[in-house]
């Protein structure tokens, strides 16, 4: 095929040629192979979610049980199921808010959007329907429904579709002293805060010291939510199961998605305190969202059975092993010159190699090796099952695609 086909992609350009595409046949643990037996480390966990690495029969099997018992039911009112209970249980259990309700969806922008509307209506709930802000951080990724665009710190994210939801306002991403001034002329409109504890697609930006307990403190002197998007951090991609317990800061609402099922199934979902869970427990009050696959069976099977890999092989524990391997990689190229400087945690980490990254993310791709380029950085975001001798081939490559 020369001419673009009926699949329309994703954050691709649309005049591109389908056969210009990678086509991806089979994957098995950290490798990828094409439609031309071409084989390929997967540097970035398909897009930042496969945790446990590609293939996993636990999982599949799993999710196959499920299949044959229910494969499939909603969750709306009067129903409910086995594993959408189970799910919420063990996805509270490992998290900061271990008596929180969890609400779940399909992706991370059903995850984001339901969260800024959680917050509004919780602040309504409270009395106080003034606030309706959202505040945002520049270099912040949220998903691309329309809360999820307009809580976009990406600029080039928010144009060319029009108006957006309203009263959103930016905050820069590492000065905690402007987000004060924000909350000193606003704090009595602002509903919450959406940030990501480590951002990532906006390039792997881990908080400055302090920053993130200092938004925790502006939010809870300002009756604000504070709100962690963990789409990418949560399930271990930090060295804990969600970024809140690495960086020692507890939000009232988090986002997750991607990792919990490794991206076997789609799910995503809100973690929401029981405090504020207590705004919406009133009898009567009828929460008037959801989607028609919020806690689908199928989905729910594979985040319990890819919670209980995670756990059972320690992959928790792992990212912090993967970031002390990929740090002496980098420690290398940056003692030979070849590469100015790194910036990352546990098993997410971007490098700055001082020029336009997408030539450089090409040839790795070409040499077999698959990361992202944004900016002036290449990141890297293994699944987390990555081997050390494949971490040194994600060295070695960049090393002869940088030379
Ligand atoms: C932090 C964050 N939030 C939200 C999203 C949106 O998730 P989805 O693409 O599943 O809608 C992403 C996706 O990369 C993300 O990284």
């Amino acid at each position: 095929m020369s001419v673009p086909g009926n699949l329309l992609h994703p954050f691709s350009e649309p005049a591109k040629s389908e056969s210009d595409f990678v086509n991806v046949v089979s994957a098995e643990g950290s490798v990828l192979t094409d439609d031309t037996g071409k084989q390929y480390l997967d540097g970035m966990a398909s897009l930042w979610y496969c945790q446990v690495g590609h293939g996993r029969r636990e999982i599949i099997d799993a999710v196959t049980t499920q299949l044959n018992t229910l494969a499939t039911y909603n969750t709306f009112d009067p129903f409910t199921n086995d594993r959408a209970r189970e799910a919420a249980a063990l996805i509270a259990s490992k998290s900061p808010l271990p008596d929180a309700r969890v609400f779940l969806g399909c992706s991370g922008s059903e995850a984001i959007d339901t969260s800024l509307k959680l917050a509004r209506i919780v602040q309504q709930r409270r009395g106080r329907p003034d606030k309706q802000m959202i505040v945002r951080r520049t270099h912040g990724y949220h998903g691309t429904n329309f809360g999820g665009t307009s809580a976009q710190g990406i600029e080039p994210n928010r144009e060319g579709w029009g108006e957006l939801v309203p009263h959103f306002v930016e905050v820069p991403n590492d000065n905690i002293e402007e987000a004060a001034k924000v909350f000193a002329e606003h704090g009595e409109r602002i509903a919450a805060v959406v940030s990501e504890p480590v951002q990532g697609a906006g390039g792997v930006w881990p908080p400055e010291d302090g920053y993130l307990q200092g938004l925790r403190r502006l939010c809870d002197q300002h009756d604000a939510l504070l709100i962690f998007d963990e789409v990418i951090c949560g399930f271990g991609r930090t060295g804990s199961w969600f970024a809140s317990q690495t960086f020692g800061v507890t939000p009232d609402l988090m986002t997750f998605a991607k990792g919990v099922t490794s991206g076997y199934q789609p799910l995503s979902g809100v973690i929401i305190s029981a405090e504020v869970a207590t705004e919406l427990s009133e009898p009567g009050f009828l929460l008037r969202t959801g989607y028609t696959y919020s806690g689908h069976p199928a989905s729910c099977a594979a985040a319990v059975a890819n919670i209980e890999l995670i756990e059972s092989e320690g992959l928790v524990e792992r990212a912090n092993h993967i970031g002390k391997k990929t740090v002496e990689g980098f420690d290398a190229l940056v003692a030979d010159g070849m590469v100015k400087s790194y910036r990352g945690v546990g098993a997410v980490w971007a490098v700055e190699i001082g020029r336009d990254a997408i030539p450089a993310k090409q040839a790795m791709l070409d040499r077999g090796v698959v990361v992202r380029g944004v900016g002036e950085s290449l990141i890297w975001c293994p699944p987390l099952v990555v081997t050390d001798d494949q971490i040194g081939m994600f060295i070695e490559t960049m090393e002869q695609v940088l030379s």
